[in-house]
């Protein structure tokens, strides 16, 4: 029996207005982003740790190893910052340049020894930033060199993908989750830098297996495919982090819009951004009423289901990508910009509403790392959340759809 305030509550959300205007939060471009991270960022340790995710309670930073899948993004969020105080004409992105290099000093020797399997491609992106920011920058291109040769080299002819995990007591499985779409990138950059050809058709044939494979006829996806290494045959699909093996767990269908959309980018096959709409579109039909995206889309409505920010702020990135992508088109799909936009203003609204807390450490509270772990962790503020939110927001900036500070009032954007 589900208690009657829970239900009263439930039927509140079905009639909640549905034609709100979509509006860039302004807590998107608040003065507290900046000091916040930067306080973080003054407190540089030694021998370095990264912030992974908070506590519970006073979302208060816990610190990891470098040799942690998610070490690369507080100094990618740093990178972020300058972008944004570039989109934004201030004059300290130099210094936020120097804390994101800083930062990075830490990464290097993961270069020859880690234990990141396909997750060097998160790890990489902060020296993705630094060569954009200065091509000529030798330890950059060093690092992505070496962290692409290590993504490339677990890459099977047989399977046609790159291994996401190993599973040294199961010599005959090749696993790959839909979080492996995020790191294909490593290897076109790689492929850009060393000129070898070989990387960039991996990174294709890897994204062509998992349309096949992970995602399902109505556009939802698996978290995870476990193939057969020797014989490439797919032995089962189901989940590692997610509500149950058909469930659709939410960061990872955000992942899959942004990977996809990526795809799409480097390579303009036309099956890449109808991949990404059908996984765009799952993602928005699948949001409840109240806006607030859950953990897993099946996870189970009561008792409460926790939420993730983070699923939400990549997908806000994912589907501003997406509108980009169909803004490129000739002619342009403005019809397709429009909706993706919409939503991702939409996402990033009520993302903010739930989940912006001034006073902790992080910029957004109700993330879920993993809620199937035992303890389950769940309602964190966590770095990937955070660097998703801040990466939206100079998007919006880029595309003119909002502007930079929270004084200045943001530009509403149409109706849902
Ligand atoms: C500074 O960082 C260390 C870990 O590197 C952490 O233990 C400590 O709590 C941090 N201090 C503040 C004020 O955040
Ligand atoms: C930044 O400066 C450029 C060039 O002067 C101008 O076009 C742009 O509108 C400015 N952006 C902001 C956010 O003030
Ligand atoms: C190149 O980038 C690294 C970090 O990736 C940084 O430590 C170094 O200072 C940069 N070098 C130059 C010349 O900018
Ligand atoms: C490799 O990294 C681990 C920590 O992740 C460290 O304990 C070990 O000493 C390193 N090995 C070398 C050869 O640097
Ligand atoms: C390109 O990369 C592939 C895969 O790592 C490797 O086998 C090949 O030797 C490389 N080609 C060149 C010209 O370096
Ligand atoms: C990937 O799929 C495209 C069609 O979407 C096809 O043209 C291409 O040959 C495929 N490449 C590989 C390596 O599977
Ligand atoms: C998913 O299926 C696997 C077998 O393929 C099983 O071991 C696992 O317990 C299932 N996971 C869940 C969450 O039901
Ligand atoms: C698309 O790819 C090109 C390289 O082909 C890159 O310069 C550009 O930044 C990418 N666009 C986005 C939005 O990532
Ligand atoms: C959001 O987090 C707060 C605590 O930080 C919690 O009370 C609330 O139930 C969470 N809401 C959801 C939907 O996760
Ligand atoms: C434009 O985008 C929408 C949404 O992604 C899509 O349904 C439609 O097919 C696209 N139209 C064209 C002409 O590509
Ligand atoms: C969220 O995490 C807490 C702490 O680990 C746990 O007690 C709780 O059961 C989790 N919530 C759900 C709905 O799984």
């Amino acid at each position: 029996m589900l208690p009657l305030a829970f239900v009263c509550l439930l039927l509140l959300r079905l009639v909640v207005d549905t034609t709100a205007t979509a509006t860039p939060p302004p807590e998107l471009y608040s003065p507290l982003i900046s000091s916040k991270i930067l306080a973080i960022a003054q407190n540089e340790s030694d021998p370095p740790t990264y912030p992974q995710y908070t506590d519970r309670v006073a979302g208060i930073w816990q610190y990891f190893s470098p040799n942690t899948w998610t070490s690369g993004f507080f100094p990618v969020l740093q990178y972020a910052m300058n972008t944004r105080a570039e989109l934004c004409n201030e004059s300290d992105g130099n210094s936020w340049v120097e804390l994101g290099r800083q930062w990075s000093t830490g990464l290097i020797p993961l270069e020859t020894n880690n234990t990141l399997q396909h997750d060097v491609g998160f790890v990489s992106m902060p020296f993705q930033e630094e060569y954009y920011f200065n091509r000529m920058n030798q330890t950059a291109i060093d690092a992505i060199t070496a962290f692409a040769a290590d993504l490339d080299a677990r890459f099977s002819p047989i399977v046609g993908c790159t291994r996401s995990w190993d599973t040294p007591d199961e010599p005959t499985w090749f696993e790959v989750i839909i979080d492996n779409m995020m790191n294909l990138e490593l290897l076109f950059i790689g492929a850009d830098i060393t000129g070898n050809d070989t990387y960039r058709q991996h990174a294709i044939s890897h994204a062509n297996k998992t349309m096949i494979n992970h995602i399902r006829p109505d556009g939802s996806t698996y978290h995870l495919v476990n193939y057969n290494a020797d014989t490439g045959a797919v032995i089962s699909q189901g989940t590692h982090q997610g509500y149950s093996n058909s469930s659709t767990w939410t960061r990872g269908q955000a992942w899959g819009i942004y990977g996809f959309s990526n795809m799409f980018n480097r390579t303009r096959d036309p099956n890449y951004i109808i991949t990404a709409r059908r996984l765009a579109k799952y993602f928005v039909d699948h949001i409840p009423q109240d806006g607030v995206v859950p953990w897993d889309f099946n996870a189970p409505l009561y008792p409460p289901r926790p939420a993730d920010s983070s699923a939400a702020t990549i997908a806000s990135a994912g589907l501003l990508f997406l509108a980009n992508m169909e803004k490129s088109l000739t002619p342009p799909n403005n019809t397709g910009y429009d909706i993706w936009t919409r939503h991702a203003i939409q996402i990033l609204a009520d993302t903010t509403a739930l989940a912006w807390k001034p006073e902790w450490q992080s910029l957004l509270s109700n993330g879920t790392v993993n809620n199937p772990a035992s303890p389950p962790n769940n309602l964190t503020g966590i770095v990937y959340g955070d660097y998703y939110y801040v990466k939206a927001g100079n998007d919006l900036i880029s595309m003119g759809l909002a502007e930079c500070h929270d004084h200045v009032a943001s530009r509403s954007f149409g109706s849902l």
